[in-house]
């Protein structure tokens, strides 16, 4: 399996501090934000890792990142010209997932559940990683079957959302994936949506989901990159 990291957005609400930054290089305690989704995908046992983003930010995210030396892994760096979307972002993958399934995260996306088995045991069809939130409207939201995994609906930042189960950002998908990018429209709001994705899947009965227990943060906006930097913080004074 590759490893996606998708570091695309302008980060509009997160500005003045992204007004040169890319989101993911902003601080989360000790860290980048980067670092946390990549290390997700470290303990997965990936090492083959695409790092997508804009034009604007490529020179400091390989700054930061290099090789892959020091994480004992390998980077490939791909940009996204312009901001068309997540699904477009994974799609510029293609090449170098070479056949094999992909792990796409977000890297504004801070997981506090050891998600990195799942990954590794991942093999055909998708995957998806909920979490009980106050305010699924921001978010893709999932209905599913009390067993927990089945999904039975998806939808992109509904205005009624039919659970509170929110889409975190991290996505696994079999090579299939790529051709059916190809065949996604974009949405209302002129990007191809990673939820439209998983909801091809979901249509031929091959999308599964596993419900977080732990926190989950989407960093994308002041009060959840500080609320990230202070769950970091507690789980580092706790260990
Ligand atoms: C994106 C996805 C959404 C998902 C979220 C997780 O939203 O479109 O389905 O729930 O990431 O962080 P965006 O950040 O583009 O608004």
């Amino acid at each position: 399996m590759k490893g996606v990291l998708i570091c695309g957005g302008t980060g509009s609400r997160l500005r003045p501090l992204t007004e040169i930054v890319n989101k993911s290089l902003l601080p989360v305690y000790d860290k980048p934000l980067i670092v946390y989704p990549l290390q997700i995908l470290l303990n997965a046992g990936i090492r083959d890792i695409a790092v997508i983003t804009g034009p604007e930010h490529m020179d400091q995210m390989a700054a930061f990142l290099g090789s892959g030396y020091r994480f004992n892994c390998e980077f490939a760096f791909k940009v996204q010209d312009k901001p068309g979307g997540i699904a477009q972002a994974l799609g510029m993958a293609e090449e170098f997932a070479a056949g094999e399934s992909v792990c796409a995260i977000l890297g504004d996306n801070v997981f506090f559940d050891d998600i990195s088995p799942a990954i590794a045991e991942f093999k055909s069809g998708a995957h998806i990683f909920l979490k009980e939130v106050p305010d699924p409207e921001r978010f893709g939201v999932a209905e599913v079957l009390p067993d927990g995994q089945t999904v039975v609906s998806l939808e992109e930042k509904p205005v009624r959302p039919k659970s509170n189960l929110a889409a975190t950002g991290c996505y696994l998908y079999d090579n299939r994936c790529f051709e059916l990018i190809r065949n996604l429209a974009p949405s209302a709001r002129g990007e191809l949506e990673i939820t439209d994705l998983s909801a091809l899947y979901l249509r031929e009965g091959s999308l599964k989901a596993s419900i977080l227990k732990e926190e989950w943060i989407d960093a994308g906006t002041f009060e959840s990159l500080f609320r990230a930097a202070e769950l970091v913080r507690n789980q580092r004074s706790n260990a």
